[in-house]
């Protein structure tokens, strides 16, 4: 697996293009850093470059995207960072809500948003809701979310069905856990990009992303613009996917 720097105009005409994306929006403290400014601004540059790149997937027909824009593990940061965060999530949310009747995409989240503000929760409802019937990209949106806990969600799921009689621990199947995660009824993410230039894949998507295409790139996630996705794209479409065969 190598990072990759190249840049110049790519062209995606006439490739195979993934089904299902996911984004690793890595990056924003080392932006902000940079340029001497606090984290904060960093964030809030990614969240403009989300704005861009949701719509840009849109616009070239990606049927699935996700988006990791908070883990379960970004608690632990400095208070003014997550509340700088919450804002954040809060201006977009609003934002999406207002602009909802020209839309197509259809909103959806994944993670425990039971964590999050009555006020943010409220706003996360509405926007479901009120996108429910789009027949656009759908878009997970990846909030306290952790790859490890959704399997302990689904584990949990399994063991009550179980415990009530309903299941035999012997029948259980994959199939049966994928069915009991965020994204059931989702295809799993063909192809996962990760700017910044980490080898990691920071508890996302680790059910889903068995069998996943990685594209690390070496971005900071404000930077990364549509010809980084382009280029992400053309890379996806050179790989030979073997799903373990020959
Ligand atoms: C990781 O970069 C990024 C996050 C933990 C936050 C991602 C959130 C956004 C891009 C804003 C999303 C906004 C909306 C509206 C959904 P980092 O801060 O860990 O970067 P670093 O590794 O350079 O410090």
């Amino acid at each position: 697996m190598g990072i990759f720097k190249k840049k110049q105009n790519y062209s995606i005409e006439n490739i195979v293009m993934p089904e299902h994306v996911a984004i690793i929006m890595d990056g924003n403290g080392r932006w902000a850093k940079k340029r001497g400014l606090p984290r904060s601004a960093g964030h809030s540059a990614g969240a403009k470059n989300f704005r861009k790149i949701i719509r840009y997937c849109s616009d070239i027909g990606i049927k699935y995207l996700t988006m990791y824009a908070f883990s379960t593990e970004n608690w632990k940061r400095p208070e003014d960072e997550v509340g700088a965060l919450m804002k954040l999530f809060k201006q977009y949310l609003e934002e999406a809500l207002r602009d909802f009747k020209d839309d197509t995409i259809k909103l959806q989240f994944i993670g425990d948003t039971t964590a999050f503000s009555e006020e943010i929760q409220s706003l996360m409802k509405d926007a479901v809701e009120g996108s429910r019937n789009r027949d656009g990209m759908v878009l997970n949106l990846a909030m306290n979310y952790g790859g490890r806990s959704e399997i302990v969600m689904a584990a949990k799921k399994l063991a009550e069905k179980a415990a009530k009689g309903e299941l035999s621990a012997n029948d259980i199947t994959e199939k049966m856990i994928s069915d009991s995660i965020y994204t059931a009824g989702q295809p799993d993410p063909d192809l996962i990009i990760r700017p910044s230039g980490e080898y990691r894949t920071s508890n996302f998507l680790l059910w889903q992303s068995a069998y996943s295409e990685y594209v690390i790139m070496d971005k900071l996630w404000p930077d990364f613009s549509t010809d980084d996705m382009n280029f992400a794209l053309l890379e996806y479409a050179k790989r030979n996917r073997r799903f373990g065969g020959v």
